[in-house]
């Protein structure tokens, strides 16, 4: 029997200019004494973690922070997160202020201080044992810095666990933020190459959850087996649309002027809505691609980010003109209809997207193409095999890619342009 349900669920939300300013207000309505603030080394020297910290400590609640995140969180960084907040507490609330990272590290941080064991029983499987935590997880307020991941909405927390050499995560509505503080003001001083792929997160998600498989056409779920990730649906639809169309007005704006503060409040907007949006809808192929690009990486040191990665945004992004290619045929009108959105001068068919993608993707400084990371040929079987992998995005595409079908997609990735 066919779905007849689609689900829907979001956090509590507080946008706009000055929103950062209320967080000690905030936290202290949930009856918060003791708070952990939880960001990163690059967020700390912007001073804004200091500033919240302060204007919260003001309010006479006590704040410890934690400023080690690692960027693209690992297994043994979450584990020294956990370790130094499980010595400092307890907490009565938990807050993020920084970008993906941070936030993800916090979610892990708020699972391991109020449930038992270790970040891999909770991992999910077939990497980890994906157990549901059993004990009620504090309040966490997620403040996002940078325009890209919708962390702050999501069930889910990204790490690379490092012996394995595989990106996986632990998902669930547990470990969704009480209230996402979305303050545009915060995301000014993002580099550029930080903006250019966050924003290609942002334009991935909408993309990816526009044109997901569409929720009643996976088999009927009785209420225990629901997942936060439902495919396409009516609701989705309408952020991951609306995000699309602020992303086209603005995305180059912000990347050639951080400094313009229109196109950075746009910005923020544009990834709140993408993350409501896949946050219910879920991806699938750019972002399943995604994990082994960054897990494997070797020497590829981007400007504006510490050590060498390739950044989650830059990671979708480099299959994404490909993987549309390759489902253009399960909803062609979908397709078109996006890609015109991005870029209405494009011709509608299959090379629709990919068009629309290759050119914003040039014009923002993105990598052309695999080989620009550091892949080649000889990579393409283990890039595959980290893909498929990743059956929990896999099974949400609109159409089944085979091993053939994404060595294709990866062969075909090396070079856009
Ligand atoms: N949980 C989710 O739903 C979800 C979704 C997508 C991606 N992710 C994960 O999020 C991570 C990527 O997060 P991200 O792209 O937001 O970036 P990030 O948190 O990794 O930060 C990137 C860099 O930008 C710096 N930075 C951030 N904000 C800044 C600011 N305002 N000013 C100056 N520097 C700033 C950081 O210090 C860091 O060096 C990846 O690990 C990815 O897998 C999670």
């Amino acid at each position: 029997m066919s779905e007849t349900v689609f689900t829907y669920a979001a956090p509590a939300l507080k946008f706009g200019t000055g929103a950062s300013g209320e967080i000690g207000h905030d936290l202290a309505s949930y009856g918060a004494r003791r708070i952990l603030l939880v960001t990163d080394p690059g967020v700390a020297a912007t001073g804004h973690p200091a500033r919240i910290a302060e204007q919260v400590t003001a309010r006479g609640l006590e704040v410890t922070t934690y400023d080690r995140v690692h960027v693209e969180p690992t297994d043994e960084s979450m584990r020294d997160a956990v370790d130094f907040a499980r010595d400092a507490g307890p907490f009565d609330a938990i807050l993020a202020v920084g970008g993906g990272s941070s936030i993800d590290t916090a979610k892990a941080v708020n699972l391991l201080t109020t449930n038992p064991g270790d970040l891999m029983d909770y991992v999910n499987a077939p990497v980890g044992r994906a157990k549901p935590p059993t004990a009620r997880l504090l309040p966490l307020v997620a403040v996002p810095t940078t325009t890209g991941t919708g962390a702050e909405s999501t069930t889910i927390c990204v790490l690379d666990v490092l012996s394995l050499h595989v990106k996986t995560g632990i998902s669930h509505p547990a470990l969704r933020p009480t209230l996402a503080v979305v303050d545009p003001a915060l995301t000014v001083s993002q580099p550029t190459l930080v903006t250019a792929a966050g924003g290609m997160d942002i334009l991935c998600h909408a993309l990816e959850s526009w044109t997901a498989r569409w929720y009643a056409d996976f088999d009927a779920k009785r209420p225990e087996q629901r997942v936060p990730y439902c495919g396409a649906n009516p609701i989705a639809d309408m952020w991951a649309e609306k995000a699309m169309t602020l992303l086209a007005g603005v995305f180059r704006d912000a990347v050639r002027d951080g400094g313009d503060v229109a196109a950075r409040e746009q910005m923020a907007m544009a990834a709140t809505f993408a993350g409501l949006g896949f946050g219910n809808a879920g991806v699938h192929i750019p972002h399943a691609n995604a994990y082994p690009i960054a897990g494997r990486v070797r020497d590829f040191h981007p400007e504006g980010y510490p050590g060498v990665l390739v950044p989650h945004g830059m990671a979708v992004a480099l299959t994404a003109p490909e993987a549309f290619r390759f489902t253009f045929e399960a909803a062609p009108e979908r397709h078109v209809h996006a890609a015109r959105l991005l870029d209405p001068s494009v011709e509608p068919g299959p090379d629709a997207l990919p068009t629309a993608l290759t050119g914003l993707m040039r014009d923002i400084g993105i990598p052309n193409g695999l080989a620009a990371v550091g892949y080649d040929a000889g990579d393409v079987d283990d890039l595959v095999a980290g893909a498929m992998q990743q059956q929990r995005l896999l099974a949400t595409a609109p159409r089944s890619p085979t091993e053939e079908d994404l060595a294709s997609v990866f062969v075909a990735s090396m070079e856009h342009w």
